[in-house]
Order: structure tokens, then sequence, then C-alpha cells
């Protein structure tokens, strides 16, 4: 069995980045070279995802002509040969098919979900949380794939979160299964460092089935008032049917400032042609 489709939420209001974000989505703010919401795609390719489904809205439609051909831009970099920035733009539009889902309001992860409710019909499908940037020897959504097909079972994917900051994450209580292995027994969304169950926090990597949706559609409102997909987790975690892997690898929350600009300097520092300079003008600064 294949697990081919991906679902990527990007409607949100992206207030954390605010006043970069009043008008430009929070998923094209650039990392070095890329917005945020190609490497996103690019660990989604990566992986065997090649139906992405954005959860989009109206001011959004900028997220999907980046994974389109832009023919202007071609016609004037194929005129003037440069010829290798014209592969580079031409790669973006040829990595993956997208579908587009327009989130009329926004109330949260798990109303998000629920709208891909009619293009999610296969066994199992990813869910990937765009803010959350993830780089290691293997994709992250892969290692969860592996697991989901191996244990037959939904997979959360899962970090350690330092105490101070288990309140900006959905945290899992569960009991080991395997190495790296979790079964998860119950979550909660965003609890303060008293209230969490542990220090397993999930880091916006999910694997899937349509089974999620019917529990999705009887949710109230919960933290925040929104409807979070992490109590529509809590019942297949009731009934035994969730698992979490703690992810091997590294991670950047993009809505974070500190971490936004660490992602864009570990990834100008893999560019040989600006390493030198660029650690030249940081030693200059501190
Ligand atoms: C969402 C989820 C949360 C998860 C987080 C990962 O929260 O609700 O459970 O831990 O993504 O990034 P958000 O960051 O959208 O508030």
């Amino acid at each position: 069995m294949n697990i081919t489709k991906v679902v990527i939420p990007v409607a949100g209001w992206g207030t954390r980045s605010l006043p970069a974000t009043k008008n430009m989505p929070k998923e094209m703010l650039p990392i070095y070279n890329k917005p945020v919401v190609q490497y996103i795609v690019e660990e989604a390719q990566a992986s065997g995802l090649h139906d992405v489904v954005f959860i989009t809205n109206q001011k959004k439609t900028i997220i999907e002509d980046h994974f389109d051909h832009n023919l202007s831009l071609e016609g004037v970099l194929r005129r003037s040969g440069k010829t290798e920035l014209l592969e580079s733009v031409r790669r973006v539009a040829q990595m993956v098919n997208i579908i587009s889902v327009r989130q009329k309001e926004q109330l949260g992860l798990g109303h998000a979900l629920l709208c891909a409710r009619e293009v999610c019909t296969d066994d199992y499908f990813a869910v990937m949380v765009a803010d959350d940037l993830m780089f290691g020897p293997q994709p992250g959504i892969k290692q969860l794939m592996e697991a989901a097909l191996s244990e037959h079972m939904a997979v959360v994917g899962v970090m350690e979160a330092p105490a101070s900051k288990v309140n900006r994450y959905g945290i899992i209580s569960a009991e080991e299964y395997g190495p790296g292995l979790f079964r998860v027994r119950d979550l909660v969304e965003k609890p303060s460092p008293d209230e969490a169950p542990s220090r397993l926090a999930m880091v916006g990597r999910y694997i899937l089935t349509p089974e999620i949706f019917d529990h999705l559609a009887r949710l109230s409102p919960g933290k925040d008032g929104e409807i979070q997909l992490t109590d529509g987790l809590r019942q297949l975690a009731r009934s035994s049917k969730l698992l979490a892997v703690k992810l091997k690898g590294q991670r950047f929350d993009t809505g974070d400032w500190v971490e936004y600009l660490t992602a864009n300097i570990h990834f100008a520092l893999q560019d040989e042609e600006l390493k030198k300079e660029l650690i030249e003008r940081l030693k200059e600064l501190l």
C-alpha cells in the first residue's frame, strides 16, 4: 500500500509573524532563498507524497501559484539565457500535483482538516503543519509513514519539549511500544507545565485514516475556542488506535522569530558561495 496524499493547512492568519504577514501569507516568508512552504512540499515529495491538498483561503492563492508555472518569467529567463534560474523555477512547478480546498472560516486546525474530507478517501493520508520545518537523515513525514504502514495505525510525530514550552503544543500521554515508538493513551492541547502528562510534544506531522473525520465532525470548540485536531486524535487514542513516533532530526518553528532567523542562517550556511562572507558578517555583528 502507498501513501500519496498530504494535507497542508495554510489558511491561518500568521499572527505570530505580524506585521510581516499583514498581507503576505506566513507560508511564503523566505527561509534563505525559498519560501517556508517549499521546504514542506520538498519534504513531502522526498517521502513519495505527490498529491498536495492545500487547505487555503481567498487571500492565499499566491501559495498555489508558487507551485505552478510562471510563463512570463520563464520566457524572460529563457530569452536572457539564464538556464540555471529557469530550471530552478520550472522545477518548483513540476514537483507535485496541487489540489486546493477553501477553508471559508478559520475555526482551528481540526476544522481545517475536516475541509479535506471529500478528497481524503484513501486508507491513509499525511498531514503536515507548514510552520514546522524538519530536517534530518530521513524526512520527518517518511518516518511516520513507515510506522503507519508496518503497524497499520494512525501515527503522530513527537519530539521532547522543554517543560517551559509544553504550553505551545499538543502533548501526549503514552507508553513505550518499541524503540522510539509509543502507544498513545491520551492527549491534551497546550497544557500548562503542571498539567502536562509528559514532555512529548506533537510537532506538526501526522499520518491519519479517514476515521478522523467522523471524530472531528462531532467536536465542539476546545482550547482557544477552536476545533482542535488534538481533540479528534483523543478519540483514536481512547480506542487504542494511535501511535507516536519520536522523530529524528532538527526542527524549526518558523512562527517563532528566533527559530525563523536561526533557520535562515542554517540554510544560508549550507551554500558554499555565501558561507565565508556570512560567517565574517555574523562575527562582526556579535
Ligand atoms: C498545532 C496543534 C498542536 C501541535 C502544533 C505543532 O498548534 O494544535 O497540537 O503541537 O500545531 O506545531 P498551533 O501551532 O497551530 O497553535
